[in-house]
């Protein structure tokens, strides 16, 4: 039997990502998924397991948190033990997150070649984390897989010995895929019926908002004195922060627990405006015609912008997110008027695996 193509993910939206692409994946070859265990609360990581059926990793590196270096480094020497036992003939990351850098990081160093999926995306801020794993990981994968023209076109001038291929995004693959479970917003804690569609469905979970206490504190203000109710998930890292700037949060916005990905969908779908600091639900408001306000001074996703379903706000200005959020709720009637094409048709993941199968075979181009 041929060596099996890897697959690693370790955060949220990754296990989500992992689990259309193994399916897809397994058209090519046998197929190992390798979660790293950054995330493993329940409702960051198994949720996913128990709600979507994704199917349990073949193994777990059981990391979890730490710094940045600790995490990193835990992930890599974890990663590199379990390659030398298993040999795979390629490695396949997705995203740029820390399990993403590490786990390519300990392929290539052990001649095995990386694929890198949602490749080509910048922020333009070098100090950000996920920019520095994208930056790495892009410059030691084998193979690009990018999700619009755009981003492609630098990676082919950048890496020339890099096979670079347009597929689309895998997390549009995925919507796709669940829409036709996604619960009514009733099924969700903390969604009040009275509502109906006048609400903001707002997460925040990076480091560089959340861990800036005064970035935080004026962004929760913004939210406090939004034109229609917040509903605002959390991740641990916002609650811990919110706990330990005492913060009394305004009655207009109510705080949940982190929602599982259905749920997240069954929210975004019936909100009037959706505020985010986040990148998938980003292009998630954009692919359901949801307006979306985020609340950062870029994006990787220029296009949603481009066509007038998102907008930007630096959470330095978050004191203009109430007029931002009356902006975008008033567009809620016109979701038809942007083009929802940008990433992709939903079947990225195919299109990878057909890459993958026109791949000549072989295993890991070196050995130590
Ligand atoms: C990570 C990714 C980020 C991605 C996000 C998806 C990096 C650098 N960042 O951010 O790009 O958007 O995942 O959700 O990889 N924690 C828990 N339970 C968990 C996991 C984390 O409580 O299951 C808490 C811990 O206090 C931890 C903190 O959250 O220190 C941050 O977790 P970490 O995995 O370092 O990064 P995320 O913020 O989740």
């Amino acid at each position: 039997m041929s060596a099996p193509i890897a697959l690693f993910f370790g955060t949220r939206p990754q296990v989500i990502k992992a689990s259309v692409l193994r399916d897809c994946l397994a058209a090519v070859g046998p197929v190992v998924a390798v979660d790293t265990g950054q995330h493993y609360d329940y409702a960051l990581q198994r949720v996913h397991y128990d709600q979507l059926g994704v199917r349990e990793p073949d193994a777990c590196l059981d990391v979890g948190s730490g710094s940045h270096a600790a995490q990193t480094g835990a992930i890599l020497a974890a990663c590199e033990a379990w390659l030398e036992q298993h040999r795979p003939r390629l490695a396949v990351v997705i995203g740029d997150t820390n399990s993403t850098l590490a786990c390519a990081l300990a392929a290539v160093k052990g001649g095995i070649p990386v694929a890198h999926v949602e490749a080509g995306l910048r922020a333009g801020d070098r100090y950000m984390a996920e920019e520095i794993n994208r930056r790495v990981v892009d410059a030691i994968a084998e193979l690009l897989f990018a999700p619009c023209e755009r981003v492609a076109g630098p990676l082919r001038d950048r890496f020339p010995d890099a096979r670079v291929e347009v597929v689309g995004d895998v997390a549009h693959d995925v919507l796709r895929r669940a829409l036709p479970r996604v619960p009514p917003p009733t099924s969700v804690a903390g969604y009040d019926p009275g509502w109906g569609g006048d609400f903001v469905y707002a997460t925040l979970h990076r480091a560089e908002l959340v861990d800036a206490p005064a970035r935080l504190r004026s962004v929760m203000d913004g939210l406090g004195r939004s034109p229609l109710p917040c509903l605002l998930a959390t991740h641990p890292r916002t609650a811990a922060a919110l706990a330990q700037l005492g913060y009394a949060t305004q009655p207009r916005v109510r705080v949940v627990e982190p929602v599982g990905y259905l749920e997240s969908i069954a929210l975004a779908r019936h909100a009037a405006a959706v505020v985010t600091d986040s990148g998938g639900l980003q292009r998630e408001a954009y692919w359901l015609g949801v307006p979306c306000v985020t609340v950062r001074a870029e994006t990787e996703w220029l296009e949603t912008v481009q066509c007038g379903a998102n907008r930007l706000i630096a959470p330095e200005h978050a004191s203009g997110l109430p007029g931002a959020i009356a902006d975008a709720a008033s567009g809620r009637r016109a979701p038809d008027s942007w083009d929802r094409g940008a990433y992709g048709d939903g079947h990225a993941a195919e299109r990878i695996a057909g890459v993958l199968s026109r791949r000549p075979q072989g295993a890991a181009s070196s050995s130590r």
